[in-house]
C-alpha cells in the first residue's frame, strides 16, 4: 500500500471536489481509450527554486524566476486504460499505471512486459502524483502515459520541468477542464498540480500566450506562478546549452531540497534572492541587462555553494564546468558580448545571451571544445554537445 501522500492546499481540494461532484452526476465521464494531450516548454531559472519546507506541501523556501524554454519540450499523451477491477468488487485504492518514455539521445523507450513490472519501474514520486491528481477518479481507472522529450532526460536540462508540466496539461486535457473550470481555476489548478510533481513545474503550466519569464512566489496567501511584465528587448534572448554529460543525474534534486537545510549557507543565499527578488523583477522590465545576468550568475554560484555544503554534498560544478565557464567570462570581456551563463542541478551549462551575438556563442563553443581536448587534466569522453 503507498504510504505517501500529499498534502493539498485547500483551494485545490475544493476544485478535486467539484470534479467528484462532476463525475458523480455523469458529466465527467472517462472511458477506455479517452486521450488527453499536451505539449509543454521547459524553463531555465535564473533565480533558483533550492531548499524546501519540509513540514508543509512543497513551499518552496524561497521565490524563484525562469526564462522560458520554447525550444525543449515534452510531448505528452494520457490514455485511459480502464478499470482496474471487475464490477461488483471493491475498488483497491492502488492505481496501475504505465509509463514509457523516451528522448533522442537514448532513443529508449522503456517498455517492460508485465504489469507488476511496470508498477515497480514507475518513479515512487509519480505514482503519488498520479493517485492523488486523478483521486476523483482513481478507484477505477488506470492510465497509459506516453511521454517525448526533444532533449536528453534528467541530466539537468529541467526535464521534469517539462515532462511534469506536460503531464499536467494532458490530464487536464483528457479531464477536458477548459469547460468545466474558470480560466482562472483552471490556471490554479495546473500551477498547483505541477508544483506538486517538480517544483520547477509550475514555471511551465502558464496558460498566459508570451509566459517569457514566469516567477514562481507568493500572489496573496497563494504560493502560485506569475507573468512577469519585461522589456520587448527580451525578445532577443537566445538560450542554448553546453551539455558535458547527457547522462541522467546521480543526485534526484527532491533529494537535494531537503538537505539544503544541512548548509551554513542556505538562509543566507534565500534572504539575499528574498532582498534582491523586487529589484530583479524590475530590472527585467527595464532591460538592465548587467543586473539580470549577474544576480543570474551569482545566484548560480550560490545555490552550487549551497550544494556543496550540505549533507551529504552534491557537486555539479567540477573542473570542467568551472573550466567552461572561467573560460566564458573571459571570451565574454575580450568579445564585449551580452551572455551570461546559469548551471542546474547537472553539469550542463546554460547560456543566455542576445541573439545579435549568436555567432560569438558558436565560436566561443569552438574555442572551448578545442581547448578541452586539448587540455591534459580533462579526462573527455565525448565533445561538448550544444542543444539550442
Ligand atoms: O523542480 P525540481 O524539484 O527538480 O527542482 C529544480 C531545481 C533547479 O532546477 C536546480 C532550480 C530551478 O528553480 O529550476
Amino acid at each position: 500500500m503507498n504510504t505517501v501522500s500529499f498534502q493539498i492546499p485547500e483551494k485545490l481540494l475544493a476544485l478535486q471536489n467539484k470534479l467528484n461532484t462532476l463525475r458523480n452526476e455523469g458529466k465527467l465521464l472517462l472511458q477506455n481509450g479517452d486521450t488527453g494531450n499536451a505539449s509543454a516548454p521547459s524553463n531555465i531559472a535564473l533565480i533558483k527554486y533550492w531548499g524546501k519546507s519540509r513540514t508543509e506541501f512543497q513551499i518552496p523556501d524561497n521565490p524563484s524566476l525562469s526564462f522560458t524554454l520554447n525550444n525543449f519540450r515534452s510531448t505528452t499523451q494520457v490514455t485511459v486504460l480502464g478499470r482496474f477491477f471487475p464490477e461488483g468488487e471493491t475498488p483497491k485504492y492502488i492505481p496501475q499505471y504505465e509509463f514509457y518514455l523516451s528522448d533522442p539521445e537514448t532513443n529508449n523507450t522503456v517498455q517492460p512486459d508485465e504489469k507488476m513490472e511496470l508498477q515497480r519501474n514507475i518513479p515512487e514520486k509519480l505514482n503519488v502524483f498520479l493517485k492523488n491528481i486523478l483521486s476523483p477518479f482513481a478507484a477505477d481507472i488506470s492510465v497509459k502515459i506516453e511521454s517525448y522529450n526533444n532533449f536528453p532526460t534528467a541530466c539537468g536540462m529541467a526535464s521534469s520541468a517539462s515532462g511534469m508540466a506536460a503531464l499536467t496539461l494532458a490530464i487536464a486535457n483528457l479531464l477536458n477542464l477548459e469547460k468545466h473550470f474558470s480560466k482562472t481555476e483552471l490556471q490554479y489548478w495546473l500551477a498547483q498540480w505541477a508544483r506538486m510533481g517538480s517544483g520547477s513545474a509550475i514555471r511551465s503550466v502558464s496558460l498566459a500566450k508570451n509566459s517569457q519569464f514566469v516567477s514562481w512566489e507568493m500572489v496573496g496567501t497563494e504560493s502560485t506562478i506569475k507573468n512577469i511584465p519585461t522589456h520587448k528587448k527580451w525578445n532577443q534572448l537566445r538560450h542554448c546549452v553546453f551539455a558535458l554529460n547527457s547522462k541522467p543525474k546521480e543526485i534526484k534534486s527532491s533529494d537535494g531540497h531537503m538537505a539544503a537545510h544541512t548548509s551554513p549557507l542556505h538562509l543566507i543565499r534565500v534572504n539575499n534572492v528574498k532582498e534582491n527578488f523586487l529589484t530583479f523583477k524590475k530590472a527585467l522590465k527595464n532591460f538592465n541587462f548587467e543586473f539580470v545576468s549577474s544576480f543570474t550568475e551569482n545566484d548560480a554560484f550560490n545555490m552550487h555553494a549551497v550544494m556543496q555544503t550540505s549533507i551529504p554534498p552534491a557537486t555539479y560544478l567540477n573542473h570542467k564546468v568551472s573550466f567552461v565557464i572561467s573560460e566564458f567570462i573571459e571570451f565574454r570581456k575580450k568579445e564585449k558580448i551580452k551572455a551570461f551563463w546559469t548551471l542546474d542541478a547537472g553539469p550542463n551549462i546554460h547560456f543566455l545571451y542576445l541573439s545579435a551575438h549568436r555567432k560569438k556563442m558558436m565560436k566561443f563553443h569552438k574555442e572551448v571544445s578545442t581547448k578541452l581536448k586539448l587540455s591534459s587534466f580533462v579526462n573527455l569522453t565525448h565533445d561538448i554537445k550544444i542543444y539550442e
